[in-house]
């Protein structure tokens, strides 16, 4: 018989940030379909509780902590209430990231410096400081463990109107780099997705009302689609599980080959 426990998650215990809506949702469902019992931290508490509705509805188990990950206080709480709810952490998928709001399209010559700074610190200092507690965890009970952080092809070539957003995604890139690095001997790997667009609340406020855009971009993605949130999430399981016990410090492109445009090119 086929053993493919290698990409179980069974009885491990995943932390997934933003996982109420999009992206975070499709992974908190598919790892909770790999068999792993799911910490939804979330800033708006009832989204969280209707992701918990659905990993329960799979006979898995989900627990909603009200968390805004861009303040050190905040994420230690969240990380107790893991520890007390299930005894232990294994992985952390960093998944919460915006684009400003309402999909704000800001280039350089418009930007104040608050709005630089406000995506800085919910795409990138977030995961610095959830990135940082898992680890501290991990080192202090020599237990091994998995990091997968949520980049964005935007972090590799330049997306309209994003200058700060890239930037945070190019230091999502650079800190799995260095925690990989800094962190492999003690058994802990980490690895960053890029998505191209997906299918979540976050892209559609961007391309709202733009439908000729969207059409532009999927003529010259060989796919010819945005991409689901489980496609993702079926991304990250691997990442998360050992099937990926190899891989560390990596990031891997899901866009449906949105970067090899030019051979689609008429
Ligand atoms: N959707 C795409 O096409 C796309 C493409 C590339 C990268 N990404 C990245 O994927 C990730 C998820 O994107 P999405 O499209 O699913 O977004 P989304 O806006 O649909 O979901 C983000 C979730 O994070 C939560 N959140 C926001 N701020 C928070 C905070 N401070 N603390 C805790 N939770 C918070 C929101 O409430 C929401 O539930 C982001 O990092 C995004 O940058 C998305």
């Amino acid at each position: 018989m086929r053993d493919d426990s290698a990409y179980s998650l069974d009885g491990k215990t995943a932390i997934v940030t933003g996982s109420g809506s999009g992206i975070g949702r499709g992974i908190a469902l598919e790892m909770a379909n790999a068999g792993a019992n799911i910490v939804i931290a979330e800033l708006k508490a009832e989204l969280g509780e209707e992701t918990a509705v659905e990993v329960r509805a799979m006979e898995g188990k989900a627990l909603v902590v009200e968390t805004d990950v861009t303040s050190e206080g905040s994420v230690a709480r969240m990380m107790a209430a893991a520890l007390a709810e299930y005894g232990a952490v294994d992985v952390l998928v960093n998944n919460v990231g915006s684009l400003g709001p309402d999909g704000e399209k800001t280039t350089l010559a418009d930007m104040s410096l608050s709005f630089w700074e406000t995506l800085l610190k919910v795409n990138l200092t977030s995961q610095f400081l959830c990135c940082r507690e898992v680890v501290r965890y991990l080192l202090k009970n020599e237990r091994k463990g998995s990091i997968v952080n949520i980049a964005s092809l935007a972090a590799l070539v330049p997306y309209e109107a994003s200058i700060a957003y890239g930037a945070a995604k190019a230091g999502v890139v650079s800190i799995t780099k260095t925690i990989a690095s800094e962190y492999g001997m003690s058994g802990i790997r980490a690895n960053c997705i890029a998505p191209g667009p997906v299918r979540t609340p976050l892209v559609e406020a961007r391309y709202k009302g733009r439908d000729a855009v969207k059409a532009a971009q999927n003529r010259v993605s060989p796919l010819g689609r945005w991409g689901e949130p489980e496609e993702l999430g079926r991304l990250a399981v691997f990442l998360a599980s050992d099937a990926s016990s190899y891989i560390t410090g990596e990031t891997v492109v899901a866009s449906g080959g949105l970067t090899q445009f030019l051979t689609k090119l008429p």
